[in-house]
């Protein structure tokens, strides 16, 4: 296909979804974001293969910078990885991880610009800055992969499961464990499954208005 092919191809995409939809209705607003809760139990009910690519299907086109994509994931589900995790996690986190149907360990890859070429083919030369500074290259992917795991959460929630991310948990001994011999960094971690109500322990938390932290200047 020539460039020009390709360029009227993309721009038919946009115009024919816009056509279809122009905005998400209230009930898709309330399952992605106004009523969707942090969950921290969950149902019997397992959760397969095929939701799992759905998930990440759908989080691969949330945007990152320069379309790097540095998140990696581990889908832990096993009883024996879900052993190997159960040390790394911080106490209040350990009952609800092991009883989590998978648990997905978010990292990011710090060699992510070894694939500039492919995924950024108009400038490759920008993967030099990252090759020559460590430095930038861990803040970069960190923050991109930091925005991909936003886009894991609502992707979770977009298939009708529920979604339990975590902090919590010793990153270092997690990397040990699940990322020998790759050059990942572990970022948080995210139950996934179907929500027990018995891990609600209360009402929605303050959420802060408009007027309070934004700005139109
Ligand atoms: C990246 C991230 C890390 C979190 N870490 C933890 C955690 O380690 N343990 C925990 O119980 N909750 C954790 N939470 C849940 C938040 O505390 C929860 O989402 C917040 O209090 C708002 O609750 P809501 O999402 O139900 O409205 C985390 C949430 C996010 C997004």
């Amino acid at each position: 296909m020539s460039e020009e092919q390709a360029l009227a191809d993309a721009r038919a995409r946009i115009t024919e979804y816009r056509d279809r939809i122009q905005h998400i209705d209230a009930n898709h607003a309330d399952l992605l974001f106004r009523e969707a809760r942090n969950h921290n139990w969950w149902q019997e009910k397992d959760v397969t293969d095929d939701q799992l690519r759905e998930i990440y299907d759908l989080l691969k086109y949330g945007s990152t910078s320069s379309n790097t994509q540095p998140a990696r994931l581990i889908f832990i589900r096993s009883q024996e990885a879900k052993e190997k995790l159960k040390p790394c996690l911080a106490p209040p986190n350990v009952e609800k991880t092991m009883l989590a149907p998978v648990t997905a360990l978010l990292a990011y890859d710090l060699e992510f610009h070894e694939d500039f070429a492919q995924n950024y083919p108009v400038r490759p030369e920008m993967a030099e800055r990252f090759r020559n500074d460590a430095a930038v290259a861990e803040k970069f992917a960190f923050q991109q992969g930091t925005l991909q795991g936003a886009y894991l959460i609502m992707a979770i929630r977009a298939v009708g499961l529920d979604a339990g991310a975590m902090g919590g948990f010793n990153t270092v001994m997690a990397d040990e464990v699940f990322l020998q011999g790759k050059n990942w960094k572990s970022n948080f971690l995210c139950n996934i499954g179907y929500g027990d109500l018995e891990g609600i322990k209360g009402s929605r938390l303050y959420r802060y208005d408009f007027e309070e932290v934004c700005q139109i200047i």
